[in-house]
């Protein structure tokens, strides 16, 4: 069975640009494929999170991917910092990377741009995510549009590596979903829709229907009342459409073809998004009052990743020069 891989932040609440980019894929590869699935607490520490905060965050992130179906009897679901060998490989991939392709990276050039302090973690981050997907041997690598450069950064040194030590990590390859991939902010869909849950361009996947609905009134269009799909012209009523195919399995172009006026299409995507949610939002309520449990399914997660990290790391040590750990 191919192995799929992805990981996702800790980063406080999820937002509907996560569910219908990367998290539905997640579920879905879980029935035909070997699943491994990551928290990616050491990515986060990147921006020197409040300690406490990331603690939270970790948790509430494991209890949503339990909550949008990702199932601890078909995946392996952990946490990156449980498993020592990711930290490891990363100064491996840190060694074979080179600096002037970690400076082209647009999201390093994004985040350090909007950030006071610039830790030398979020300029080799894509290193870290390296070691990440190629300690699993992963084939797959479900993600949303904005990490293709990262995935194909990851592709490049795997090949550098197998080149300079001999045969060591399979190359994986990046999947992008064609509806969903980028979902826009809904009062500036020029940008991606990310974090922050208070803006009201971002739709959180456990906020109220109320307010789910309010924020899709409320979206940026434009003045020329036609509906059709074309996100260069037309990018607030295009983000619409692709959420609204993105939520029924349909593509934009054919859900454009039902409406004539923006406040129908914006109803009935409000309508179609609050159908999804709910029921993630009740099974993480359940959930939540559960920890017990969250930390259980991460505990096996973990003993399950290591085993397969571990024969990967000792294979790329062993490749690469340097001494067993310990006499075999
Ligand atoms: P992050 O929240 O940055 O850790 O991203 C987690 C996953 O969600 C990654 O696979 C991203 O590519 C995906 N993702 C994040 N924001 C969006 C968005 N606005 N549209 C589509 N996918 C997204
Ligand atoms: N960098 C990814 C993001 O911001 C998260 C991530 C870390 C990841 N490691 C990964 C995604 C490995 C896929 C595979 O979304």
């Amino acid at each position: 069975m191919a192995r799929v891989f992805s990981g996702i932040q800790p980063s406080g609440g999820m937002h509907l640009g996560n569910l219908l980019g990367a998290l539905r894929n997640w579920v879905a590869y879980q029935h035909d494929h070997d699943a491994v699935y990551c928290v990616v607490d050491l990515h986060a520490l990147t921006t020197a999170p409040d300690p406490a905060e990331l603690r939270d965050n970790t948790m509430a992130a494991a209890a949503m991917l339990l909550s949008v179906g990702i199932d601890s009897d078909r995946s392996t679901l952990f946490v990156q910092s449980s498993v020592g060998e990711h930290a490891e490989l990363a100064w491996m991939m840190e060694c074979t990377v080179g600096f002037g392709e970690l400076r082209r990276m647009t999201q390093f050039k994004d985040k350090s741009d909007r950030s006071e302090f610039v830790s030398a973690g979020l300029f080799t981050y894509p290193a870290l995510q390296a070691s990440d997907i190629l300690l699993y041997d992963t084939d797959l690598v479900p993600v949303g549009d904005d990490q293709r450069q990262h995935i194909e950064l990851c592709r490049d040194i795997a090949e550098r590596f197998n080149r300079r030590y001999g045969e060591t990590f399979v190359v994986p390859a990046h999947v992008i979903p064609e509806a969903g991939a980028r979902v826009m902010d809904l009062q500036n869909p020029g940008d991606k829709m990310s974090k922050s849950l208070e803006s009201a361009g971002t739709v959180g996947v456990l906020e109220e229907p109320d307010s789910v609905t309010r924020k899709f009134k409320r979206a940026v269009t434009d003045s020329d009342n036609e509906v059709h799909y074309n996100p260069d012209t037309k990018p607030g009523v295009s983000n619409l459409l692709g959420i609204l195919a993105s939520a029924t399995g349909r593509t934009p172009e054919s859900v454009a073809d039902d409406y004539a006026q923006y406040g129908p299409l914006k109803a009935d995507t409000a309508e179609a998004v609050n159908e999804l949610l709910s029921p993630i939002r009740e099974r993480y309520a359940e959930l939540s009052s559960d920890p017990g449990e969250i930390a259980r399914v991460l505990a096996a997660g973990a003993d399950k990743a290591r085993t397969v990290a571990a024969a990967t790391l000792n294979r790329a040590r062993d490749n690469a020069g340097l001494i067993p750990r310990s006499p075999a």
